[in-house]
């Protein structure tokens, strides 16, 4: 199928830059922009709303089937989070949800749930979706497909730093054992787990910085039209 426009697809790791790296390439293009890690979040938070264990597979996954989970977009294009109807994207950005989102992306009943609603909002090209599996499965056919890696110790780093910066304090070594395990559990999971595609281009952001990944990706995105 040939989309009028693209659908670019930004894989890797947690903490490794996706987020800013989609935001921007979706500002300077015009793009939209799909946070799909969010979605795994809301599907974390509507089962805490409900009093469900996130241990409880199948109670989960028949909230994933049932949850009105979508979008609403900000001023400058971040997209919010929301949860039938209500926007909760102020509340999903906790250690406690990330590791609930964590937990419950491992089921593959939540995943077949998400798959509809993300190839739906990318459907129609134009779009950059950020996750860990937009390159491998929600859209195995982007027109530009980027995975970007950093390592542990940097991702960490960078993650004090942005906390330092909002006026938080975190502890680095926590963080990084935060981090570290996320990697495990994410690259481990027997459903789509966190692995580039075969055609993805791979970044290592560690030595590169947001502006020379985005000038890669816009140049990625030109040599396709
Ligand atoms: O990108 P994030 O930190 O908001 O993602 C939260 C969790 O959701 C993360 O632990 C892995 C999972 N996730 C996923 O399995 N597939 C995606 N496409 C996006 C996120």
């Amino acid at each position: 199928m040939t989309r009028p426009r693209p659908v670019i697809a930004i894989d890797g790791p947690a903490g490794v830059g996706k987020s800013t790296t989609a935001r921007v390439l979706a500002q300077r293009l015009g793009y939209t922009l799909v946070d799909t890690g969010a979605l795994y979040r809301g599907v974390a938070l509507a089962a805490r709303d409900r009093g469900i264990s996130w241990d409880d597979e199948a109670a989960v996954v028949a909230l994933g089937d049932e949850a009105k989970l979508g979008f609403v977009s900000q001023e400058d294009g971040t997209p919010r989070l929301l949860l039938n109807g209500q926007d909760r994207a102020d509340e999903i950005r906790t250690p406690e949800l990330s590791a609930g989102a964590s937990q419950v992306s491992a089921y593959p009943g939540v995943r077949r749930a998400l798959l509809g609603i993300q190839r739906d909002l990318g459907r129609e090209g134009g779009v950059v979706l950020e996750g860990r599996d937009i390159g491998t499965v929600v859209f195995p056919d982007a027109e530009v497909k980027l995975f970007l890696t950093a390592s542990a110790e940097e991702r960490a780093r960078r993650r004090v730093q942005d906390l330092h910066d909002r006026g938080t304090t975190a502890d680095y070594e926590e963080i990084l054992t935060q981090i570290r395990s996320r990697d495990e559990a994410d690259s481990t999971r027997a459903i789509a787990p966190l692995r580039p595609a075969e055609d993805a281009v791979i970044l290592d952001s560690t030595s590169l910085g947001l502006e020379a990944v985005v000038q890669h990706v816009l140049e990625l995105v030109q040599s396709c039209n």
